[in-house]
């Protein structure tokens, strides 16, 4: 066992989705276990590990210039050690350590439960590939506690991987198949989170209302099922859970959006476009007019719900009719907030091989998309003031005497307050709604 004053350290950089944050934490606490600690700069590291996102734009490119920015801190440091985790080391495998030497070790989503031998063979000087699907769960071999998680707000991976092959994306070939974690671990590891201060847990997958994990008398459970049990931990107060897809959301977790308290009203539920013809391309198997009989319904259920989306422009094929059909889904549906995204090919997806949009074109389509969705998030936000909201305290805020938290819309809320109230709920009036967050005052 290393002593104390011999602590390794270890940087971590995490690029994209939350998923990849949740991973992060769990590479970081695996390595903490063969004496590494983290630090918050990679100047002061011995270990640097890129935990990669191959979504969106030039994933590949910018995890190269990445890599060259470290060349002179590797030069300077030639013991220094890097490596590179998540969906571009996937994706690209062992071109990595070819066009950067200065990388020892590269290792998919799959196999970083695999790190602690993997590290093993990169101290004796060696280079370290695994990008495999294995058989076992990586999560079944990893540390139990969650020693890295800070603040009372935690991840929780439920599920991983996609069947869904959306023509535009490139999760089922670098997460992989669907895969759901047995309720009871899953259980488990939230009871863990809560006796450690945890009062909010969003459950994280690629598809996660498709969960469909063993339950622990046999049997499946659902989505719906596994978030009324996460209910009745006590100490565990907000429930939320992210991203899902239209199609996976069933009837009994409808329902327990309207009856199950500690879940959260806030539905992330991405439809990507308001046209069929280009849902169809997209190969997202539900028409538009569809997924706004589901918002009716998920909102009869709780009629305060704020919904979230993901919407692509300039899909290959996508006409100006196309996309003026995205901005009367988005008029008809009222987003409190959505993310909106330039089309981008993704090299073997299906999508990337089509005819493209004329890039011009597309930006000017992602403006105007934006600012219809930033007028609608402004209004949601508008429509919060002067109401009481309970909100969770997660950190200080920028200015003194400030802290800040979320509602249970998922609106950041900032109050002068004292610090004793972090990892503690309390009452708030909205008093001011500003760009990204809200003002409030807090309630005795
Ligand atoms: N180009 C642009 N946006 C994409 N997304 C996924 N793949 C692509 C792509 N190739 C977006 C989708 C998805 C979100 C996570 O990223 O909107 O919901
Ligand atoms: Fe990608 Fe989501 Fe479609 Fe799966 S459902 S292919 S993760 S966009």
């Amino acid at each position: 066992m290393r002593a104390m004053t011999e602590a390794k350290k270890l940087y971590v950089k995490t690029y994209g989705c939350q998923m990849n944050v949740y991973d992060s934490e769990r590479m970081a606490e695996t390595l903490g276990a063969q004496g590494y600690v983290q630090v918050d700069t990679p100047e002061a590291a011995d270990m640097i590990l890129l935990n990669t996102c191959h979504i969106r734009e030039k994933a590949a490119e910018k995890l190269y210039s990445d890599l060259g920015r470290l060349r002179p801190l590797h030069d300077a440091k030639p013991e220094l050690k890097i490596g590179v985790a998540g969906c571009v080391a996937q994706a690209e495998g062992g071109e990595i350590m070819r066009r950067m030497p200065i990388v020892d070790l590269v290792v998919g989503p799959q196999t970083y439960h695999r790190l602690p031998a993997m590290m093993e063979a990169v101290e004796r000087g060696e280079t370290a590939l695994d990008t495999e699907f294995p058989e076992e769960d990586k999560f079944a071999h990893l540390p139990k506690g969650r020693g890295t998680n800070r603040g009372p707000a935690a991840f929780l991976t439920v599920q991983e991987g996609c069947d869904k092959f959306c023509s535009f994306c490139v999760v089922p070939y670098t997460r992989g198949a669907e895969v759901s974690r047995p309720a009871e671990r899953l259980l488990r590891e939230a009871r863990d989170l809560v006796e450690r201060g945890v009062r909010e847990i969003t459950l994280l997958g690629q598809n996660v209302n498709a969960y469909h994990g063993p339950g622990p008398q046999g049997g499946e459970w659902g989505l719906a099922r596994l978030v009324r049990e996460l209910a009745e931990i006590d100490g565990l107060d907000r429930i939320r859970y992210t991203t899902s897809h239209p199609n996976d959301m069933e009837d009994d977790l409808i329902a327990a959006h309207g009856d199950c308290a500690k879940l959260m009203p806030y539905l992330h539920l991405p439809v990507q476009s308001g046209s069929d013809r280009i849902l169809k391309a997209m190969n997202r198997k539900h028409t538009a007019e569809c997924y706004l009989r589901l918002i009716e319904r998920i909102r009869a259920a709780r009629p305060d719900l704020v919904l979230s989306g993901d919407f692509i422009v300039g899909f290959p094929g996508e006409t100006a009719a196309d996309f003026e059909a995205t901005l009367d889904l988005v008029r008809s549906v009222g987003y409190g907030s959505a993310y909106s995204f330039k089309y981008s090919p993704r090299p073997g997806t299906p999508a990337a091989e089509r005819e493209q949009v004329d890039a011009a074109e597309a930006d000017e389509r992602l403006q105007r998309l934006q600012a219809l969705v930033t007028d609608q998030q402004r209004a949601t936000q508008q429509g919060m003031v002067g109401r009481r909201l309970q909100v969770l305290f997660e950190k200080s805020g920028r200015m003194a005497g400030q802290i800040t938290g979320k509602s249970d819309y998922l609106h950041a809320v900032h109050v002068d307050g004292p610090e004793s109230l972090l990892g503690d709920i309390a009452a708030v009036e909205i008093v001011g709604s500003n760009t990204n967050s809200l003002a409030g005052r807090l309630l005795a």
